[in-house]
């Protein structure tokens, strides 16, 4: 059995006290939220092999058709992911100053609540601190006022990549027939508590009359994840839509204590297909939750970064079935490497994308619109890859 999280004590001389965490109020809207499947990571170790097998058999079905899960029984309790301060309170309260962003397009540091750029652009009311490796090797890239709580998040993010991302990519492996560590071995990054991914704590104020104007309730414009797995604490204000099959957004509920998973194009690509990265936004939340600030903790785990992305063509599963083309960043790979041309490395994939991040109202000269269906989209391009976002 895999061991549960046992975190530093929060109560060790020299750390200020941090105040209980109030849990808004969940939505009373009548909702048409996405289905997702539900994940107990703890079967993964049940000596029942038809126990296993049937979490394999949900797994894969779940990422093949929707790309998100809910995963509980991971190993971190409710109260435990709640316990971790986030620096936008600490801040407020102890009037530290913040740190300014980092300009290398890895998202590094502080995000404050008036874009993407160091530059001061359009208020959008998202304040977010991103702890990239950087920030764990020197203190001087971490917020004062996150100091004393420093051995906790450590802990966390540890615990988070090294037991819970690992055992995820164990099965993810399973699904796909190859050796239990074959994708931790192979694709995942490993130096440190996160790798070449990164740990964000984000506030989502609440929209004010300019934001909603210029967004039109969107905060965040559709897009998929880059890495392997993205690990979001489900929270109770209900911001987060993913795009499904039918091509409707849909919110995903609020489901205590569970991480919201979703796959990224990483896995898409090495899959062959089989494993869907899913778009996915942040919206306004329904009405009666506009008023209410939304905290996001969410670990964005990597892929080592100089890896050029392959099917796992020795994958039993692709043999068998071949791979899908349907979507994503599978199909545009794929039709690089047919015109014989380099794919990028997973590195300048995600970094090309990160450089370009902007509000979904600011001018961006790669975008061109255009209709599906008659649902809008935004068209980009990247490295001389295609992709397409539900606008
Ligand atoms: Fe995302």
């Amino acid at each position: 059995m895999a061991e549960l999280f046992n975190p530093p004590a929060a109560d060790l001389p020299g750390k200020p006290f941090v105040e209980q965490w109030v849990r808004p109020s969940t939505t009373k809207l009548d909702i048409d939220w996405a289905q997702l499947r539900t994940i107990e990571l703890s079967l993964l170790d049940s000596p029942d092999p038809k126990v296993v097998q049937n979490l394999v058999d949900t797994c894969r079905a779940a990422i093949r058709d929707d790309g998100f899960i809910f995963l509980t029984d991971y190993g971190v309790s409710y109260d435990q992911h709640r316990s971790v301060p986030p620096p936008q309170h600490e801040r407020r309260r102890q009037g530290t100053p913040a740190l300014e962003p980092d300009e290398s397009g890895t998202f590094a540091g502080w995000k404050p609540r008036f874009g993407w750029r160091r530059d001061k652009g359009a208020p959008d009311g998202i304040e977010h601190y991103n702890y990239y490796q950087p920030q764990f090797e020197s203190m001087d890239k971490v917020p004062t006022c996150m100091h004393p709580f420093w051995d906790e998040i450590l802990a966390f993010c540890n615990y988070l990549t090294y037991s819970v991302n690992r055992r995820l990519l164990k099965l993810l492996s399973k699904v796909l027939e190859l050796p239990d560590d074959w994708l931790w071995d192979r694709v995942q990054s490993k130096n440190g508590p996160v790798g070449q991914g990164y740990f964000r704590q984000a506030m989502y104020y609440p929209a004010d009359a300019d934001v909603t104007a210029r967004g039109k309730g969107t905060r965040m414009n559709g897009h998929c994840d880059y890495g392997t797995t993205t690990m979001l604490f489900s929270v109770p204000i209900s911001s987060l839509q993913i795009w499904g099959r039918d091509e409707k957004w849909r919110y995903v509920k609020y489901n205590p204590g569970a991480l919201v998973i979703n796959i990224g194009e990483t896995l898409e690509l090495v899959s062959g297909g089989h494993f869907r990265a899913t778009r996915h936004r942040v919206v306004d939340p329904p009405e009666d939750q506009l008023k209410e600030e939304r905290l996001s903790i969410v670990l964005f785990q990597a892929s080592e970064g100089d890896l050029r992305m392959e099917p796992a063509y020795e994958s039993p599963l692709l043999k068998r079935e071949g791979c899908i083309d349907s979507q994503g960043a599978y199909r545009e790979f794929k039709k690089l490497r047919e015109k014989g041309m380099a794919i990028p490395t997973n590195r300048q994939w995600r970094e090309v994308q990160i450089a370009d991040s902007h509000h979904p109202t600011d001018a961006a000269p790669n975008d061109t619109i255009v209709y599906i269906n008659g649902a809008k989209h935004l068209k980009r391009e990247y490295l001389g890859v295609n992709i397409l976002l539900p606008a």
